[in-house]
This record gives structure tokens, C-alpha cells and sequence, in this order.
């Protein structure tokens, strides 16, 4: 069996999971802009993890559009978000991200990192933003990664942890 993994990582936590996930499987690993779909067809496991920015799954769109040159393919999706995990949350981005022919394909979910000063210029005014929404709710409203998003405020927060993986690589051997 043939594996590689991609991923599609801003900020590193997404790459961080790659990583870890290539030393467990041995499965060669890039980031997704450097590797062709005519190279990605020649292995069996595709994994592909994304960061999540507002709602979205980094690098999903490559997978729409190539999904059907791929479909002999075990395709196994993982994303990373600020946000602890929860079923419903979860099931949400599934059904926002992944449609159509993507619908059948696993996703997992690996908790990521946050940290505001390491970011981009648009990307912090749009957390700061976020933030300032978020503050008019009363906190019994907040949605799981909306409270992540309010209690991590300036400081740094790294929740990557190896226990991520364990579905995962279940899933690669199934
Ligand atoms: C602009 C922006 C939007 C984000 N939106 C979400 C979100 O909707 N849900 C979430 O759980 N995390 C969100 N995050 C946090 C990222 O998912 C988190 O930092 C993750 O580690 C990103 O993956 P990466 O480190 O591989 O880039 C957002 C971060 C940024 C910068």
C-alpha cells in the first residue's frame, strides 16, 4: 500500500499533523502546491489535512476538482481549527465543506494552534473583528470555537497533541 499526505497549512498546525502522521505510516508527505495530481494518482492513500478559516477547509477545493481522476483512491480528509472538538460542530463543517462527491470521504478532526501575532495583517483584523461580534453575545450563547476564539484573547495557544492521530490511523488501515 502507497500513501502520501498533503497538506494545505497557513500557521503550521496542519503540517505539524502531516508530519506526524508520515512518521506512524512511513507515507511520503508535501504540501499540497507542490505536488501534481498526476503524481498524487500514483499512490493508494490520499490524506489531505487543511486548516479551517472561517468554516472552510484548506486545500478542499483541489480535491473538488480533481475527485473524479481519483475515485479508485482510499481518500481520507483531516482538518485543524482554534475550536475544541464537538460532534455538532463537526457535523457542520462536514456537511458546509464537503458535498457532493466529496460526501463519502472521512474527515477527522485535529485540534490546532492560535496565536494572533503570528499572523497576517488581514487575517488578525479579521479575528479582531470576529472577536468584537462575538463579545455582544451573552457567553451562554457562544458557539464551541467562538469561546475558543474569546478565551485564547492575545496569547498564544498551541493544542496539538498526537492523540489526534489515533482515528486516523485506524482509518488508513481499515
Ligand atoms: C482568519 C482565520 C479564521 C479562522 N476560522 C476558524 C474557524 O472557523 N473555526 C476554527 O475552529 N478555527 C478557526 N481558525 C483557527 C485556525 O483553524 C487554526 O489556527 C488552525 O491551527 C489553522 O491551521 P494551520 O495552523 O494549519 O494553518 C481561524 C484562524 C484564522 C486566522
Amino acid at each position: 500500500m502507497r500513501g502520501i499526505i498533503l497538506y494545505k497549512s497557513k500557521y503550521g498546525a496542519a503540517k505539524k499533523y502531516a508530519n506526524w502522521l508520515a512518521e506512524e505510516t512511513g507515507f511520503v508527505c508535501d504540501a499540497l502546491e507542490n505536488i501534481s495530481v498526476g503524481t498524487i494518482a500514483e499512490y493508494d492513500v490520499i490524506v489531505l489535512g487543511g486548516g479551517i478559516y472561517a468554516s472552510g477547509i484548506a486545500g478542499l477545493s483541489f480535491l473538488k476538482k480533481h475527485i473524479d481522476d481519483l475515485q479508485d483512491k482510499k481518500i481520507i480528509v483531516f482538518c485543524t481549527g482554534a475550536s475544541p472538538y464537538e460532534e455538532k460542530a463537526m457535523l457542520e463543517i462536514k456537511n458546509h465543506n464537503m458535498k457532493g462527491k466529496l460526501s463519502n470521504i472521512p474527515l477527522f478532526y485535529c485540534r490546532g494552534a492560535w496565536d494572533m501575532s503570528a499572523m497576517t495583517v488581514i487575517d488578525r483584523n479579521l479575528c479582531k473583528m470576529l472577536r468584537k461580534a462575538v463579545g455582544k453575545k451573552a457567553p451562554s450563547e457562544y458557539e464551541v470555537w467562538e469561546q475558543a476564539l474569546m478565551e485564547a484573547g492575545d496569547s498564544a495557544c498551541d493544542w496539538t497533541d498526537k492523540k489526534y492521530l489515533a482515528p486516523i490511523l485506524r482509518e488508513i488501515q481499515r
